[in-house]
């Protein structure tokens, strides 16, 4: 079966194809960075505009790609959500109105499962059951997952997910845009012994997150530092290192603390911020100590893109009877409606 990806619920455009036999085939990207740049965040109805303009000729480009090779497509699986509406309405729309002239099925994907599959589309991929941290710019989660499509999620930040804290405090900081990035960069020149912020809930039972509070607390520091007319460059790679450390070291607890509960023995770590290598190098650790294995997707399959909707559309349609995608023109197909809010536990 060979199905197209196609995503666009924020900032990336992005279209792949992946067989099941062959795997992952090819898969193009094409970000919104410079967009958005000088807004210091992603600006909804710009991001909708410029997928209208992108999308088309990307899906045109992996279609006809050398290593595709011609070959036409069984499905099209694009994602329905969460993200933001009238982007995730551009991918909904042209991924259901190709899938309608072509007669073949269109697959709704949730995001969130893009980001827990992408591990499995590596060389040596995680076997379920395991525990998924999954760390982008809209969540926080920490999921049991127990197969293909078995999900629980054990907890959840309850205010900021952890790239929007990254995001805020490099803009706070003046790094600029996209937050992630720009603050491990500067944290590299850091100081970890200047400053020390607090882990939040860490103190406290359960798995789920805060970080509006450390958000904050980086704004008071910052803020009496820069009226004394301290804040020099040296200060804000060693107040990037301390917020890096402490996002760090709370998932780290959180994380050790879920496979302990669980007795699970694979940890797997996805979304945009699962690129961070201080992220990936402490739970490497925080998980050889517990005697459990960790495996992540390569950095450019961590924040979003098109192979892991086509991969997980090819999970989804594995479970989809063949009733309903041998028919893919029904009423449902000919909506356009989409999920800015979804839980990965109602998929
Ligand atoms: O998964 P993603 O690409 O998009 C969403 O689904 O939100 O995640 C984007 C988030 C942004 O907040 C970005 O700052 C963060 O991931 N991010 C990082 C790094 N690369 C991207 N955060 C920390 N370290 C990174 N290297
Ligand atoms: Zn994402």
């Amino acid at each position: 079966m060979r199905i197209l990806g196609i995503e666009t619920s924020c900032d990336d455009t992005a279209a792949a194809i992946y067989d099941s036999e062959k795997g992952l085939i090819v898969h193009r990207l094409s970000s919104q960075i410079d967009l958005h740049r000088q807004y210091g965040g992603v600006v909804p109805e710009l991001a909708a505009r410029d997928h209208i303009c992108t999308l088309m000729p990307l899906v045109d480009n992996v279609l006809h790609s050398p290593e595709n090779g011609g070959e036409k497509m069984d499905a099209i699986a694009y994602t329905a959500g969460p993200g933001l509406s009238g982007a995730l309405l551009v991918g909904a729309s042209i991924g259901k109105s190709l899938a309608h002239a072509w007669g073949i099925p269109a697959v709704a994907v949730h995001h969130m499962e893009g980001h827990l599959l992408a591990p499995m589309l590596e060389e040596t991929p995680p076997p379920f059951p395991f525990i998924a941290l999954l760390v982008s710019g809209g969540h926080t989660l920490l999921v049991d997952v127990e197969d293909e499509g078995c999900y629980q999620i054990l907890g959840q930040s309850l205010d900021d997910a952890a790239g929007e804290a990254f995001d805020k405090t490099a803009k706070l900081l003046n790094l600029g845009y996209p937050g992630g990035p720009a603050i491990s960069k500067v944290a590299q020149g850091g100081d970890a012994n200047r400053f020390h912020f607090p882990r939040p809930m860490v103190n406290r039972p359960g798995l789920d997150f805060s970080f509006s509070g450390l958000k904050t607390h980086v704004r008071t520091t910052t803020q009496k530092i820069r009226e004394e007319n301290q804040l020099d460059d040296q200060t804000v790679a060693d107040i990037a290192l301390a917020f890096e450390l402490a996002v760090v070291d709370t998932l780290g607890i959180k994380c050790g603390r879920a496979l302990k509960q669980t007795g699970r023995k694979r940890l797997i770590i996805a979304g945009g911020v699962g690129a961070n290598q201080r992220l990936r190098d402490h739970l490497t650790k925080v998980t050889a100590d517990l005697g459990a294995q960790v495996f992540y997707p390569r950095s450019e399959f961590c924040t979003d893109n098109g192979a892991m909707i086509a991969y997980a559309g090819y999970v989804r349609s594995k479970m989809i009877p063949d009733s309903n995608t041998s028919n893919p023109i029904d009423s449902e197909q000919a909506s356009f409606d989409v999920k800015p809010r979804w839980s990965l536990e109602n998929i």
